[in-house]
């Protein structure tokens, strides 16, 4: 059985998907610690890591690179990779985008938005596919909350079973009613990952860095379970006061010349 089935049987039980995002080796490695199923590297890289101002200066070589680094990490886990903002443009492109990733360790590959033709190239390749609809933020600006009228859901309700009908093995619902999430998560044989999607979906994903609070961005639909950027700024300022004081190093940071060489050195 492959892995994407054994997370469609646990859509069978019931048993929720805990779904995390990680960019780097240690924190993908606390995650498999803590008990998380699946580690997402997604393009959210580019505004929690490395200081773009949106996820669309993203590209392929910094994705590989830090899906190279949670696999380092977290050599076991089953690891999903974000397909950056125009690398999935034709079918060829995706196929060649999906294989760098699979290369740099993904398990499996996602994508934005409703293109069920990239769905079936990139499963004829042998690739596990994860798509993306509702908020897309490689393709929308501005409003984030989606499919808010009956007809917008209605058409992702059409754009989520025309994904699955090409044979996606997950779909993350973001930012859309919690009514239209359970009407999808019951309609797909593909297990759906919410993000601010209610408590209906077959899994959830969250941000690593607003979970944590390690960044400067909080939102509606996350819970901060811990407060990283201040325990760092708190590290960091003690470290400061106690250089200027100096009270750090101590004694046991360091090492002596052995007393010969020392008297050798000082003749
Ligand atoms: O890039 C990302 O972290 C994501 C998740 C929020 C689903 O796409
Ligand atoms: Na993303």
């Amino acid at each position: 059985m492959s892995r994407a089935d054994e997370f469609r049987l646990m859509k069978a039980r019931g048993e929720k998907l805990v779904v995390l995002t990680a960019y780097d080796a240690p924190t993908a490695r606390a995650e498999v610690e803590a008990g998380v199923d699946i580690i997402m590297v997604g393009d959210s890289v580019g505004t929690n890591v490395l200081g773009y101002a949106s996820e669309r200066e993203v590209t392929l070589a910094d994705m590989a690179h830090h899906i190279a680094a949670v696999r380092r990490g977290a050599p076991g886990a089953y690891i999903i990779g974000d397909l950056p903002f125009a690398t999935y443009e034709t079918a060829g492109e995706a196929r060649e985008s999906a294989a760098r990733l699979a290369a740099a360790g993904a398990d499996c590959v996602k994508f934005e938005g409703a293109r069920p033709q990239i769905v079936r190239a990139l499963k004829d390749a042998g690739h596990d596919v994860c798509c993306h609809i509702g908020l897309e933020s490689q393709h929308q600006a501005g409003k984030r909350r989606q499919g808010q009228t009956a007809a917008a859901a209605a058409r992702l309700l059409a754009d989520a079973l025309a994904l699955d009908e090409a044979g996606q093995d997950f779909i993350v619902l973001e930012l859309i009613p919690r009514e239209l999430a359970a009407r999808i998560t019951q309609a797909l044989r593909a297990s759906t990952i919410g993000i601010g999607a209610g408590a209906q979906c077959d899994g959830q994903v969250l941000v690593v860095h607003d979970l944590a609070a390690l960044g400067t961005r909080d939102f509606k639909h996350n819970r901060r379970y811990g407060e990283i950027g201040a325990a760092l700024r708190g590290a960091v300022a003690a470290y400061a006061r106690d250089v200027r004081e100096g009270r750090f190093p101590a004694e046991e940071h360091g090492f002596s010349l052995a007393p010969d060489e020392l008297a050798a050195f000082e003749k």
